[in-house]
Parts: C-alpha cells; sequence; structure tokens
C-alpha cells in the first residue's frame, strides 16, 4: 500500500489499518459505526510543524476551532499553548468549556450580534476581528454601553486568487469578506476615532485549502503596505494576523509543510523590517484534517448497468464535504483484502442524490466489510447535521496504545429533547 494521507500515524500493519498503537477494526467493533478516530499526536505532529517554523518570534498560534470543535480536541490544543480562533458565542463556550484562555481568543465573522458581542467583551477575549464599518459601529456602541474597550483588528480583502474551490475563497474581491483594500485606512481612523474600541491588529484570510505559498506571499506585501500607510498616520499596530488556509493532502494534493511556508513568509517580512512584530496565525484544516479518518460498514452491495454502488451507513450528514464541494476523500479497507477489485459508487443512506462520499472507486468489498474515509479529522464532525434523524457519530481519540471516548453517539432521544408537541 503506498503512503496514506494522515501517515506515519495512519497505516496498515500486516493488512489491518491502525491509528497509533490501536487497530481500527477494534474500535469500529466496540464504539459502532459510523465512527470518528482522531490521533492525538498526528494534531500535535501537525502543530509542531507551525511552532518550529516560529521558533523564536512573538507568534500566537489560534485554532480555527470550525475545523473540528470538539471539547476534546480543543482540549489538547488548549494544553499545547494555543490561542481559538472563534466565529460564534458557541464556539466561545466551547473553548471556555475545555479549559483555553480567553486572552488568546480571536473573534472573525461578518455577522457577530450584539449578544455575542457583549458575551465575548465579558469573556475579556483577546482581540475581535472586525469585518465592516457598520460591524466596528454596533461593537463601539455594545463596548461603551458596558463600560469596556474592546481590542480590535480589522480584517482586510488583500484581493488575491488563492487558486481554491470558490465556496472557500474569500480573499477575492466579491467575497462577503473583509474591509476592501481601497477602504482600510479610512475604517482605521474610523475605529481610532471611537472611545469603545481599541485598535491592536490588522488581519486577512484569503481562503482554505489552499496548496500554493504564492497568494501567501502576495497577500503578505498588500497587508504590509496597508500597516505601513497605517502607522504612517499615527494608529500603531501591535499584531499581524495572517490567517488559516494551509492545505491538506486529500488526493496527492502536495502543499508546502508549515515550517518551510513560514520560512518563506518570515523571510520577506525580515525583510520588509516587521520580522519582530507580534504574529498570530489561525490554521484549522492543516491541524486536524489528516489526523483523523470516519470509520464505516458497508450495508449493501448494489450492482448496476451504468453504476455499481457500496452503500456504506456513514452518509452526507456526516461527511458533507464531497456534496457540498465535490471534494475527494480517500477510502480504504480497514482490513486490506487481495481480492480483485470493482469500481463503485461510495454512498450513503440518506435520501438524496447527492448523499455520495466518494465516485468511481476501487474496492474489493463485502457486506460487513469496514472502510476507512481518510482526511475527515476537520469540516466534517463540525459540519455534520442530523438530516434524515440520523444521529451524529461517536468519536474517539487515540493517544498511544489509549483510546478515548471523547463523544458518545447521538439519540434520537438526544435529537428531540428540546422539541414540544403542541397541547
Ligand atoms: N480564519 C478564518 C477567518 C476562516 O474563515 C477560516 C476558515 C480559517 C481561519 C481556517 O481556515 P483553514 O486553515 O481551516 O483553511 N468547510 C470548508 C472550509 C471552510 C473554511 C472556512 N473558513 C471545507 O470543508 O473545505
Amino acid at each position: 500500500m503506498t503512503s496514506l494521507p494522515g501517515a506515519p500515524h495512519l497505516a496498515y500493519r500486516e493488512d489491518n489499518l491502525f491509528l497509533e498503537n490501536l487497530r481500527l477494526s477494534d474500535l469500529a467493533h466496540r464504539y459502532g459505526t459510523p465512527l470518528f478516530v482522531y490521533s492525538k499526536a498526528a494534531m500535535l505532529t501537525a502543530l509542531a510543524a507551525y511552532q518550529q517554523g516560529f521558533a523564536g518570534r512573538n507568534a500566537q498560534i489560534c485554532y480555527a476551532m470550525k475545523a473540528n470543535s470538539s471539547l476534546a480536541v480543543l482540549q489538547v490544543f488548549a494544553q499545547a499553548g494555543c490561542g481559538f480562533d472563534i466565529v460564534s458565542g458557541g464556539e466561545l463556550e466551547r473553548v471556555l468549556a475545555a479549559g483555553g484562555n480567553s486572552a488568546n481568543i480571536i473573534f472573525s465573522g461578518v455577522g457577530k450580534t450584539r449578544t455575542e458581542m457583549r458575551q465575548a467583551l465579558n469573556a475579556g477575549i483577546g482581540c475581535f476581528n472586525v469585518e465592516s464599518q457598520a460591524e466596528l459601529l454596533v461593537l463601539n456602541e455594545v463596548a461603551v454601553s458596558m463600560g469596556r474597550q474592546a481590542r480590535i483588528s480589522i480584517r482586510v480583502n488583500p484581493n488575491v486568487d488563492p487558486k481554491t474551490h470558490p465556496y472557500i475563497s474569500t480573499g477575492l474581491k466579491g467575497n462577503k469578506f473583509g474591509v476592501a483594500h481601497e477602504q482600510t485606512l479610512a475604517t482605521y481612523q474610523m475605529a481610532a476615532s471611537l472611545p469603545g474600541l481599541k485598535v491592536v491588529g490588522i488581519d486577512c484570510h484569503i481562503g482554505s485549502q489552499i496548496t500554493d505559498e504564492t497568494p501567501y506571499l502576495d497577500a503578505m506585501d498588500r497587508v504590509l503596505d496597508l500597516v505601513e500607510a497605517i502607522e504612517s498616520a499615527g494608529i500603531p499596530i501591535d499584531h499581524i494576523d495572517f490567517g488559516g488556509g494551509l492545505g491538506i493532502n486529500y488526493n496527492g494534493d502536495q502543499p508546502p509543510a508549515a515550517d518551510d511556508l513560514w520560512a518563506k513568509l518570515l523571510a520577506r517580512l525580515d525583510a520588509r523590517g516587521y520580522g519582530q512584530r507580534k504574529l498570530m496565525i489561525e490554521p484549522g484544516r492543516s491541524l486536524v484534517g489528516n489526523a483523523g479518518v470516519c470509520l464505516t460498514e458497508v450495508l449493501y452491495l448494489k450492482p448496476g448497468e451504468q453504476k455499481n454502488f457500496c452503500i456504506v451507513d456513514a452518509a452526507m450528514n456526516d461527511l458533507p464535504r464531497p456534496a457540498m464541494y465535490q471534494a475527494f476523500h480517500a477510502m480504504v479497507p480497514v482490513t486490506a483484502s487481495h481480492a480483485p477489485t470493482t469500481t463503485y459508487d461510495v454512498v450513503g443512506p440518506v435520501c438524496e442524490s447527492g448523499d455520495w462520499l466518494g465516485r468511481d472507486r476501487a474496492l474489493a468489498v463485502q457486506a460487513g466489510d469496514l472502510l476507512a474515509v481518510l482526511s475527515a479529522g476537520a469540516y466534517c464532525m463540525s459540519m455534520a447535521s442530523n438530516y434524515n434523524t440520523r444521529g451524529r457519530a461517536a468519536e474517539v481519540l487515540v493517544d498511544g496504545a489509549a483510546a478515548h471516548l471523547i463523544r458518545e453517539r447521538e439519540t434520537a432521544a438526544l435529537q428531540m429533547q428540546g422539541e414540544r408537541l403542541v397541547n
């Protein structure tokens, strides 16, 4: 078997697929399927690449928790010294429940509500990444009404093309995100004049699953041009936040390693005289994506004239990325087979033609076999839904030879608990 996305923590020993020191078939039998299984070592290894890249610098890594917001995953990153990039009041509650330090939280997103602003000010978060002039005015009003000052950064839209899927490009002019390059200085001047706000930084985030370093370098140049202009206008910028977006290997993709990318970005920062500035980044996918797999059981094989279907017990509600973005996730047998393969579309039980997990996959499988859907640590469980009243899957965190059940399988009773019949 050639190398798997998620290597070296994911590997066959003889014919059995292991994550760290645990045989995945054992976990599927113990906890049932569909089951998400994450490697703690893989997460910490991914984080270490960034930490090495930033060695000797004044940098804070804020894990973009939308990628995977399960409490025990947050706990791993909190214990490793990460801050968090949040996008809702719910995410704030999760970080606090997992033991995160509120001073290292940054709050992104175009649509923060007044309630969320109050909640975040009460928690004492490190920075609001503000995305519009209208939001600045509301945040100022909320902070003044509480007798507080909100620490802010303005998200600038550098108008560079990250060359990724249009749904996950965020730094182009036509996107809803950030303040246009040309309006940035005026927006900073407005922020600096408002009593409830304290300008502390500047930020940008140009997209996700970026596999090329050029857009990062271009965005960095544009942000540094803006820092120069803003500081020349007498508004100091304490930190520069370059967002997240670094891609992972799903299907032979070859993104730069985090430390190599940052060696180049830091060289550019040094060349422009900003190497000692406080830096922040917001990686999500690259910290967790290849640390997780989703185990699923083959329910039925359904040969057809045009297509053969392999119907599995995981579906678009568990793994929404193929249906939403035509995303590719590799799929491999949990117990390797040496039988001849057949080409299948791998689909779930949900009543939608869009409920597919993989197309035209060569598999040697029978009903009852287990498949591992790879690269399932990011934007899978955190985007899971209850469509078709399917309970969300259970999750296990593997740490060496120990398996920790970090989320129980969701029951129908739990799904219905907030609902009421009408008398
Ligand atoms: N910072 C901000 C402001 C973001 O909007 C995002 C992701 C990140 C950081 C983290 O980006 P990452 O390092 O994970 O690429 N559901 C899509 C991805 C959506 C990304 C949204 N924003 C997917 O499954 O591909």
